[in-house]
């Protein structure tokens, strides 16, 4: 549970940084765990090249992840001729969306009682909806533009937090995130919703996010660090150009009794309903 200068201090600058929160022996399960799904991902048996033909294929890939384990690739992980460029555990952008909820490793680190117990202290009745596995792989992890989480996993109310784990060190030389303090009380600038087939960005305030770096702090969090992050705060992340990877893992939550709109990017079969920790 959070202290009362800690629950003050979210509120105040829409993060936190726990430092020490997460067993530095189960930062390294869930990395090797995630080196043993790159392994077994064939890339083969999809489409994920960035060609504009298959981009279509590229969505229906993505938009059907909700409630699946896929793995993502960099942008530069290919070269001019579509070929992989680098080795496959380094080609690897992310794996989502439901490790949570499918994994055997994954799902027990995500239910931690103190994970529930914070949600508590936050007022939500917490239903945890996407986990992603974020590798930035050294020399081509792509840089994560400026953006609000509550964009892409929307409410009504918007009720959406997230629990980041530094799984390794994430310093400003390997791409740590970086946060705007206070920046949550921007309101909401953009939500991110399926049309048709495709996506679309509805533009809600026509004032934008705050541009990088001015005014935003980075995250240095070392292994078993826990980022908090309201659903509001913008936030980015450098591409990593170091020659040191950085594995981190991503756990969003929202509130049960929120409303969430079926035009959500992130669909779930009816049998497997959000469940809480
Ligand atoms: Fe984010």
């Amino acid at each position: 549970m959070l202290s009362d200068a800690e629950l003050t201090a979210y509120r105040r600058d829409g993060f936190l940084v726990v430092k020490g929160f997460a067993d530095p022996a189960a930062c390294d399960r869930l990395v090797q765990r995630s080196y043993e799904l790159i392994d077994a991902f064939d890339p083969t048996t999809v489409s994920v090249f960035t060609t504009d033909e298959q981009t279509r294929t590229t969505d229906d890939y993505f938009l059907g992840s909700g409630d699946t384990i896929r793995c993502f690739f960099e942008a530069e992980a290919f070269d001019r001729d579509g070929r992989l460029a680098v080795p496959k555990r380094q080609a690897i952008n992310k794996i989502g969306h439901a490790l949570h909820d499918l994994d055997p490793v994954f799902a027990p680190f995500s239910r931690d009682p103190r994970l529930r117990g914070i949600s508590s202290q936050l007022g939500l009745d917490a239903k945890l909806l996407q986990s992603m596995v974020i590798l930035k792989p050294p020399g081509i992890g792509g840089e994560v533009s400026a953006h609000q989480d509550a964009t892409f996993l929307y409410t009504d109310p918007v009720t959406v937090a997230g629990f980041w784990f530094a799984l390794e060190d994430a310093t400003v030389e390997n791409g740590c995130m970086w946060g705007l303090p206070g920046g949550h009380r921007l309101g909401l600038k953009r939500r991110f919703r399926r049309s048709g087939d495709g996506v679309v960005f509805d533009e809600l305030d026509p004032s934008p996010l705050p541009l990088p770096p001015e005014g935003y702090v980075p995250l240095e969090a070392p292994k078993g660090t826990l980022v908090m992050l309201d659903g509001l705060l913008p936030h980015w992340s450098a591409a990593n150009r170091s020659t040191r990877s950085r594995v981190a893992y991503s756990l969003h939550v929202i509130d049960g009794a929120a409303q969430y709109p079926d035009d959500n990017w992130l669909r779930r079969s009816p049998e497997m309903p959000l469940r809480g920790f």
